[in-house]
């Protein structure tokens, strides 16, 4: 790893641990931890963090229902999802949850700041609650008369409550949006929370006492503090702020908070407005990605009609599940999700590309050397055959490539840059059809020229993909004869591959006989 000093902090949202999470979850924590990966390959001091948002009325609701204390309930669905993310091989840094000590404490003296700074005050709430976002509405925020996130029922609620002030950080809110455009992007979201923020920002309620699973507000007892508050904060609690500075200094502010879009709002006006008050840095960015859509609507937990992670990665394996996710949909639009479209997407360019590529080359390396990848034949740059000369272009201008994608989240693009290579290199092997080469000792030195040539582009890949997929990376690796670690700034350059033995392994990626697939995994649903 690179020597450096330049730091990365990204985050995903913490998850309700309402209950199991979903391919939804999935979709944005794989995200973060590509991200990670990638930027960790580039040199970066990076800090990933992801964790639960453990607090609130909802939460106790489904433990009561359960018969269940509420720490009984979320401990054992946050096991699920640390498990989960194992599985996932999450590489994060760390992991918060907002019943942890750690963090309860420090959401008291962001409490106690704004407080201090006068921007609490005591007054009575009466709004439009809606239980299962944990969110207040206006009346004029109302979707006919329902919550304008989940279209369910709100009710009105009345209690004493301490409020922010969050109306008097409405200008420089405006000004943030109108000055700073690559503070939330895409632009869509920016415009959208301009103008809300225009149309005047009501003081937030931000304790609650009509139930108690919740961090008690230090200035009074029977309050908690309202979850919204005390999950932001997560983002400077993980970091030890105040009292452990060293994180805090060396990551904050953040570099990315990646959130679905409904969670918008809580992040780029409530969030910063708190962070004004205590007078601490604003994160760099937030980018809010879309939601993955079934056929029925959103996924959802309380409705019932949820993809579950796990069991497609039982079946086709982690780094399919990755893949898909990242090459399918575009960030920041929503995507439908059907099964038929990811078995689809595994298939071709797992299976049929990139899984062929591999396993065609590490045989015909057997097959026609005895596994031993010698050195390519001596010639010059200028006189490359033209299908030697456009695969080395091909695989040493990616990297390059991938990365402009990377800067701009499009890793849907990224993907496609490095299956551009992978389609390069299988055209390859029908330009120069080693099989007849290898009929004639005469092709001997061009057959070990085009045997290096495939080995090399492969190797290339191997490291293109090594954020995004990397036990399959590594596999790859493996099956080539690389013993050394990977490094990012060794996918330039075409030709570094020393003679290696390469080793015959399963196949990457089975194919996948899309009928029975798709009545099992129907199959499968109806039981749900
Ligand atoms: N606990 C809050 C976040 C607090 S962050 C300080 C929360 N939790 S959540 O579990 O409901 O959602 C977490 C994230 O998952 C959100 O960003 C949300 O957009 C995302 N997704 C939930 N369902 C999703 C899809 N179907 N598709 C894509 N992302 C989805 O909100």
């Amino acid at each position: 790893m690179p020597e450096t000093n330049k730091t990365y902090y990204i985050t995903t949202p913490i998850y309700y641990p309402s209950s199991n999470l979903h391919i939804g979850h999935t979709y944005c924590t794989v995200m973060a931890d590509a991200m990670a990966r990638f930027k960790r390959l580039a040199g970066y001091d990076v800090m990933f963090l992801t964790g639960t948002d453990e607090h609130g009325q909802k939460i106790q609701k489904i433990a009561e229902e359960k018969g269940v204390t509420p720490q009984q309930h979320v401990d054992e669905i946050v096991s699920g999802i640390k498990e989960l993310w194992k599985t996932m091989e999450i590489s994060y840094d760390d992991f918060i949850r907002t019943t942890e000590p750690r963090h309860k404490r420090r959401v008291q003296e962001i409490f106690r700041r704004i407080n201090e700074k006068g921007d609490i005050y005591k007054g009575e709430y009466e709004g439009w609650y809606c239980t299962p976002c944990e969110a207040f509405w206006t009346e004029t925020q109302l979707a006919d008369g329902k919550c304008p996130d989940c279209g369910r029922p709100v009710e009105l609620a009345k209690e004493p409550a301490y409020f922010f002030r969050l109306s008097k950080y409405q200008d420089r809110l405006i000004e943030l949006f109108e000055q700073t455009p690559e503070f939330l992007q895409p632009d869509t979201r920016r415009n959208e929370m301009l103008q809300f923020t225009k149309q005047g920002l009501e003081d937030l309620c931000i304790s609650r006492s009509s139930f108690d699973w919740g961090i008690p507000v230090p200035i009074e007892e029977g309050q908690v503090i309202y979850v919204w508050l005390d999950a932001l904060s997560n983002y400077i609690t993980a970091l030890g702020w105040p009292e452990e500075t060293g994180k805090y200094e060396k990551y904050w502010p953040a570099d990315v908070h990646l959130v679905g879009k409904e969670i918008v709002r809580f992040h780029t006006i409530i969030w910063p407005a708190m962070l004004m008050s205590m007078g601490l840095p604003l994160p760099k960015k937030v980018l809010s990605h879309g939601w993955l859509l079934l056929e029925g609507g959103k996924m959802s937990k309380s409705k019932g009609n949820v993809v579950d992670p796990v069991k497609l990665i039982e079946r086709y394996g982690v780094d399919a599940l990755k893949y898909f996710l990242l090459r399918e949909y575009s960030f920041g639009q929503d995507g439908l999700y059907t099964n038929e479209v990811m078995l689809n997407r595994i298939n071709a360019d797992l299976a049929n590309d990139l899984g062929n590529l591999v396993s065609r080359t590490v045989a015909m390396i057997e097959k026609y050397n005895g596994g031993l990848l010698a050195a390519p034949a001596p010639g010059g740059d200028g006189n490359l055959p033209p299908p030697d000369k456009s695969l080395a272009e091909t695989a040493s201008e990616a990297a390059a490539k991938v990365e402009a994608h990377m800067d701009r989240f499009a890793f849907n693009h990224a993907m496609e840059e490095i299956w551009n290579v992978v389609s390069r290199t299988n055209k390859y092997i029908d330009e120069t059809a080693p099989w007849i080469l290898a009929k004639d000792a005469a092709d001997k030195s061009r057959l070990d020229t085009v045997l290096y040539n495939l080995a090399e582009s492969i190797r290339i890949i191997s490291i293109l993909i090594l954020p995004f997929m990397h036990t399959t990376a590594e596999e790859i690796r493996r099956q080539l004869g690389i013993a050394e670690e990977a490094r990012w700034e060794d996918a330039f350059t075409f030709g570094r591959l020393r003679q290696t033995t390469v080793k015959r392994g399963a196949p990457l990626f089975p194919r996948i006989d899309v009928e029975k697939e798709l009545e099992a995994l129907e199959a499968m649903h109806a039981t749900l």
